[in-house]
């Protein structure tokens, strides 16, 4: 039987753990080879690589590579088509977060968070660009922070650097759409991985949760659904858009 990702080629940033691990799996079911991608987790991406090898449609690969530096990026892109032969879907979903109140906001925070969250994915798809084949696809990821009508003054560089990747995939969707590649944003609303467990008592978690309707978490699942819907051939005329995928989370 054929699945709608047989033959093609995904690279997902940070798939060797919470959100990312769920997209890279998800796809590969869909019959995608897939990356797997990491910084300093390698045995994590070695778990996520094999669940896949054992039972996946699509097979995976392990590159190591700090996507938060244009020459890891390159080297990225450069290993996917040695190894896979193609390119045809690139998830920009490794990301940092660290609260920090404005007045202790170093140069050095800075400079990783927009690093790591604005330079890489912005140079990935750079670097990716001219593999892409016509229905190619490139997701970025925000936050449903970007567009909440108020945000803890510590969230201040996370959510600065949300709103400039919302901006960079609005316009990469006009230069790549005549080539028939969409561009588009994920925005999450609080799903339950490290990234949002880091930092928060258990009282603080139970506050958030019962901000949303459901009174729980999302689930990496349920954003890596939405990151396959992008993926497949239905969604060839969803271009430029931020899907906030947050269960009706209310701040
Ligand atoms: N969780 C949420 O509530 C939430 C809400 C809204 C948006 N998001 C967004 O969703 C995305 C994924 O979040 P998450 O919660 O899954 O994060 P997470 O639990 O912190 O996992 C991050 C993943 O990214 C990798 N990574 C981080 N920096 C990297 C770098 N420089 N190079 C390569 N890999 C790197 C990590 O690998 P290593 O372990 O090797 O470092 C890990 O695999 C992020 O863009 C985040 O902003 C998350």
């Amino acid at each position: 039987m054929s699945l709608p990702l047989s033959g093609k080629v995904a690279i997902v940033t940070g798939s060797s753990r919470s959100i990312g691990a769920a997209i890279a799996t998800k796809l590969a079911s869909q019959g995608a080879n897939v990356v797997i991608n990491y910084r300093s987790g390698s045995s994590a991406a070695q778990g996520v690589a094999d669940a896949i090898n054992t039972e996946g449609a699509g097979k995976a690969i392990i590159v190591q590579a700090d996507v938060s530096t244009v020459v890891d990026n390159q080297r990225l892109v450069q290993e996917t088509v040695r190894q896979l032969g193609r390119l045809d879907i690139v998830v920009l979903n490794a990301g940092i977060m660290d609260m920090k109140s404005p007045a202790d906001v170093t140069e050095a925070d800075f400079d990783r968070h927009y690093n790591t969250n604005v330079k890489g994915p912005l140079f990935l798809a750079q670097a990716a660009a001219p593999h892409l084949p016509a229905g190619g696809r490139v997701i970025f990821f925000s936050t449903s922070l970007s567009s909440a009508s108020s945000v803890a003054p510590n969230y201040l560089l996370y959510v600065s650097t949300k709103g400039a990747i919302e901006q960079i995939s609005r316009t990469l969707a006009k230069e790549f759409g005549p080539r028939n590649i969409t561009v588009n944003t994920v925005a999450p609303g609080p799903i339950d991985t490290d990234m949002f467990r880091n930092d928060k008592t258990e009282q603080q978690i139970n506050f958030i949760s019962a901000l949303h309707p459901q009174k729980r978490l999302g689930k990496p699942e349920e954003i890596a659904n939405v990151v396959a819907f992008l993926t497949s051939p239905e969604a060839s005329w969803v271009n430029g858009q931020t899907l906030r995928v947050n269960g009706g989370f209310v701040v």
